[in-house]
């Protein structure tokens, strides 16, 4: 089978992009398939209809390649891809619109508001602690913690969107767990010094990863019924990995939902290939069992 992978393209995941692109393409080579790999830019659609693949590996994230712009372009050319379609792609890539999603489906999420830039720059939108972070990036680009009053509103850079997401603060211990199709793979409990932020995701030793996550068995089970019920809330395909906060002085109360990720990263420092791995799944499988999961 002829197959694309898909990576790089303008978001600020870009990095990231290229690094599960990389990881995925050469895992599809050992499974035996003719791989081409493809930097997503503006000479996408001759590149597709040059090189006619059987399916595309979307391995880009953040906008564009995680939002169902390419998802859209996929479909208009009839190339079957991995992951989700275009709605459930576009909801889960914005934040907001996906808490409406996942309350509507009983899931516990953490307040939040759309606010212009400018005023979260002179004003507490909403009481501190909270977070500030565009609506639509992945990876904790562009994202601002403020703890209290001590500094004032955000000094948010002009690279930030127009307008924002402000989110109460959720404290607690950061999950996240992997689904793939029906099945939730499992918790895992991610461990950094200070914030879980780009660095802690990426760079190696960054954070530990405890997977499966020390929990009791109630937030366990709880953990993987949300995962998978997001997962269909969205409508998503294929695989999909939901972050979670829990605060454990709470109990089940004090577990929330974060977001969902159609385009879970694939790098070496990744959450998602060592849920897999613990399911008994190699990374190879792994994204054959994507790769072969691809349609529109
Ligand atoms: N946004 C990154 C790629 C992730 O969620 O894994
Ligand atoms: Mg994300």
């Amino acid at each position: 089978r002829k197959v694309v992978v898909l990576k790089g393209g303008p978001s600020a995941e870009r990095e990231v992009s290229l690094s599960s692109g990389r990881e995925c393409a050469a895992a599809l080579r050992a499974e035996g398939y003719e791989v081409t790999e493809v930097e997503a830019g503006p000479d996408l659609v001759a590149r597709l209809q040059e090189i006619a693949p059987d399916a595309v590996f979307n391995a880009l994230h953040g906008r564009w390649g995680e939002d169902g712009c390419v998802q859209g372009l996929l479909e208009w050319l009839q190339i079957p891809y991995s992951h989700s379609g275009v709605l459930a792609s576009a909801l889960a890539m914005d934040k907001q619109r996906s808490k409406d999603v996942y309350r509507a489906a009983g899931l516990p999420v953490v307040e939040s508001v759309i606010a212009p830039r400018d005023e979260v720059r002179v004003r507490h939108v909403m009481p501190p602690p909270y977070v500030v972070k565009p609506n639509n990036e992945g990876s904790s680009v562009g994202v601002y913690l403020v703890h209290d009053d001590a500094n004032g509103p955000p000094q948010l850079s002009d690279e930030m969107p127009a307008t924002v997401m402000v989110e109460a603060f959720a404290p607690g211990r950061e999950l996240t767990v992997t689904v793939m199709g029906e099945r939730a793979l499992g918790v895992t409990d991610i461990l950094t010094d200070g914030w879980y932020d780009y660095d802690a995701k990426y760079k190696p030793g960054g954070s530990r990863h405890v997977c499966p996550a020390e929990l009791p068995d109630e937030i366990e089970a709880l953990c993987l019924d949300h995962a998978l019920a997001a997962h269909r809330a969205l409508g998503c395909r294929g695989m999909s990995r939901t972050d979670f906060r829990w605060d454990d002085t709470k109990g089940a109360a004090g577990l929330v939902l974060l977001e969902t990720n159609t385009q879970p990263g694939m790098t070496p420092t990744s959450l998602s290939p060592e849920q897999a791995a613990l399911a008994g799944m190699s990374f190879g499988q792994m994204c054959a069992w994507i790769l072969e999961d691809a349609s529109c």
